[in-house]
This record gives C-alpha cells, sequence and structure tokens, in this order.
C-alpha cells in the first residue's frame, strides 16, 4: 500500500509538471483526485488493510492528497498567470498607429437658421413655443378668421386627416393656442414642420417649416412691428441690411403687410441672386386681427398686439445661397457637410 501510494505521488507530480495548460492540468486532477481517479480507488479498498495499519494507511493518503493538491493549486496559479502575461503581450495598443476615422454628423442648415432665429428673439425676450402638426381645422383656420369657405382655404392646400384634423398649413395656428391659455402678455416665437399639397420643385415641398411670432400687449403698435422685424433681419442679414413693408392681405392680421429685405449680395442694385429687383421677400406680418384676439378670448379694446411668419427653408437657402430647396431633403452627406 505504501509503495502504490508514493508510486502515485510521483506520477502525479510528474504529470503536473508536464501540464502546460490549464485544461491538461485539470485533466491530472480528474485522474488523480476525481470520483473514479487513482486516490479515491486506494481509499475504496481500505477495507483489505488490516485494521490496525488503517490509521497509519489513512494517514498516509491524506498526506498524498495533499501533496497533489499544493502542487496542482501552485501550479494552477502559475499557468494562469502566464496566460494573462500573453494576453496583455497580445493586446498591446500601438499609439503610434493612425486612429480610427469617427464619423460625427452635424447640424443640418435647417438647424442651424432656426437655432440662429431663435437665439435672436430669445435675446429680446421671446420664449420658444411650440404646437401640434396635425392640428384641428378649427386653429389652423377658424380661429385665424378664415372660415369655411374663405378662398385663403383654397391657397394653402393640405392633407385632411378628417373633415375636422389637418397637417397644419402655417405655424400660425400656435398663436391662437398661446392665446387661449391667457397669460398675458405675449411674447414668443413658434418654429415647426407645416404642409401643404405642393408638388417638389426647386422652391416648393409638400412639407416645409416656419418660424411664427407673436406678441400681444398693451399699447403695441405696428412701429414695434417694424422696429423688432428690423432688429431681427439686420441681426441675421447684417447691420447694412434694409427692410420694406409692402401692404398685403391675411385673414388674421390688419393692417397686414409682406417684409422684403434689401439684396445682401448686391446691396439693393439688382443681381442674379435677387433677380435683379435688388429686394428679397422674406416674411408675411401684421397687426393681430380684433376678431381673432376676441375668438381666442382677449379683449381688443385692452390688447393689441402683432404677429409674423417667416419661412425657415427660405432662410436657410438664402443665407447659404442654396439655388434648390430640394438639396435640403436629400440627406447628401456631401452636400450638407459644407455648413
Ligand atoms: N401663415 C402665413 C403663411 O403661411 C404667414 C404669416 C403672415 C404669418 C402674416 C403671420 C402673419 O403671423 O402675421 O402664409
Amino acid at each position: 500500500m505504501k509503495e502504490k501510494l508514493s508510486a502515485i505521488r510521483e506520477e502525479a507530480m510528474k504529470q503536473i509538471e508536464a501540464s502546460d495548460s490549464l485544461e491538461k492540468l485539470n485533466d491530472v486532477r480528474v485522474t488523480f483526485l476525481g470520483k473514479k481517479g487513482e486516490l479515491t480507488s486506494v481509499l475504496k479498498s481500505m477495507k483489505d488493510v488490516a485494521p490496525e495499519d488503517r490509521p497509519m494507511v489513512g494517514q498516509l493518503v491524506n498526506e498524498t492528497r495533499e501533496a497533489i493538491e499544493a502542487l496542482l493549486d501552485e501550479t494552477k496559479t502559475k499557468l494562469e498567470r502566464a496566460a494573462r502575461a500573453e494576453q496583455l503581450e497580445r493586446e498591446v495598443i500601438d499609439v503610434t498607429l493612425p486612429a480610427k476615422k469617427n464619423n460625427v454628423g452635424h447640424r443640418h442648415p435647417n438647424t442651424i437658421a432656426q437655432e440662429e432665429v431663435e437665439r435672436i428673439f430669445i435675446g429680446m425676450g421671446y420664449e420658444v413655443m411650440e404646437g401640434p402638426e396635425v392640428e384641428y381645422d378649427l386653429y389652423n383656420f377658424e380661429k385665424l378668421n378664415i372660415p369655411a369657405n374663405h378662398p385663403a382655404k383654397d391657397e394653402q392646400d393640405t392633407f385632411y386627416i378628417n373633415k375636422d384634423i389637418v397637417l397644419r398649413t402655417q405655424t400660425s395656428p400656435v398663436q391662437a393656442r398661446v392665446m387661449e391659455q391667457g397669460k398675458l402678455p405675449i411674447r414668443m416665437i413658434a418654429p415647426g414642420r407645416v404642409f401643404r399639397a405642393d408638388e417638389v420643385d426647386a422652391t416648393h415641398s409638400p412639407s416645409f417649416h416656419q418660424i411664427e411670432g407673436l406678441v400681444i400687449d398693451k399699447n403695441v403698435t405696428f412701429a414695434d412691428l417694424k422696429g423688432t422685424l428690423e432688429v431681427f433681419v439686420k441681426e441675421l442679414f447684417g447691420e447694412a441690411t434694409k427692410i420694406k413693408f409692402r401692404p398685403h392681405h391675411f385673414p388674421f392680421t390688419e393692417p397686414s403687410a409682406e417684409v422684403d429685405v434689401s439684396c445682401f449680395k448686391c446691396g439693393g442694385k439688382g443681381c442674379r441672386f435677387c433677380k435683379g429687383e435688388g429686394w428679397i421677400e422674406i416674411l408675411g406680418c401684421g397687426m393681430v386681427h380684433p376678431h381673432v384676439l376676441e375668438m381666442c378670448g382677449i379683449d381688443p379694446e385692452e390688447y393689441s398686439g402683432f404677429a409674423f411668419g417667416v419661412g425657415l427653408e427660405r432662410i436657410a437657402l438664402l443665407k447659404y445661397e442654396i439655388d434648390d430647396m430640394r438639396l435640403l431633403y436629400e440627406n447628401d452627406a456631401r452636400f450638407l457637410k459644407q455648413f
């Protein structure tokens, strides 16, 4: 028995030392210490040992087991360390290699223009508000003084969800929504997407963006509107920009005007950019119609206000001298990354 144990011990030590991987080492553990292992079978044959020898043989078995376990553990630690060192070696990063190109997107010209307009109006104490793109006919038309059979409804042909709900044709319904909230005075702009049943061409798209403006307070006059828009266009297109109001008609403002700015390319002499006019139309505006104020719960005897609506794409196209609106929607990165 004694010889057998020392033979097992010797063989185990030899095999452990020869193990060059964790898998092999584990196989050795199973061979010697496992349920069907060599040492276990010795224990099972204890019944054949004379009773007086059993304590001595038992102790010997334990010593052999401990010796094998100790060497197994030691070798395991060694092999793990070696594996880790090898992994670190393999994964070393060469910091002198050129970095991988990281393609980061950037802001769309529409977004840049919108943020610029927001910056200007926030600077004048305006709040930026929002309204729904899917809107009630009531807000998009009725409350803006455009009743069912009004010709303006035809000009702004849109997509009907049903008889009462449309894709908004303008950001003007946000005016009605904000006025109805009843918190006065109001000084807000409302940028957002609008929809019209228009064919796509260089200056039209069935979906585009506007920025609405609304100011309601006591004693607001057309002079305030003029002054505000003058500051706006000078900030946007440069200090030398001149502004011109042309009488116009919008159902929800009275009086109404369209605003032209002097061409910032030729300074007003006339060029290809302004189609020889010297002026470029940029927005519609006016004094909020008393009937609109009334419909939105504001007393026109006490309050007055002005409103304006500007096309966002128009500003982006002008500012960046882009001659076709479709380019803004094609999402061609080669085009977009120029701005
Ligand atoms: N909503 C008008 C349009 O889409 C633009 C407009 C004109 C807005 C006059 C206004 C305004 O707020 O006062 O054609």
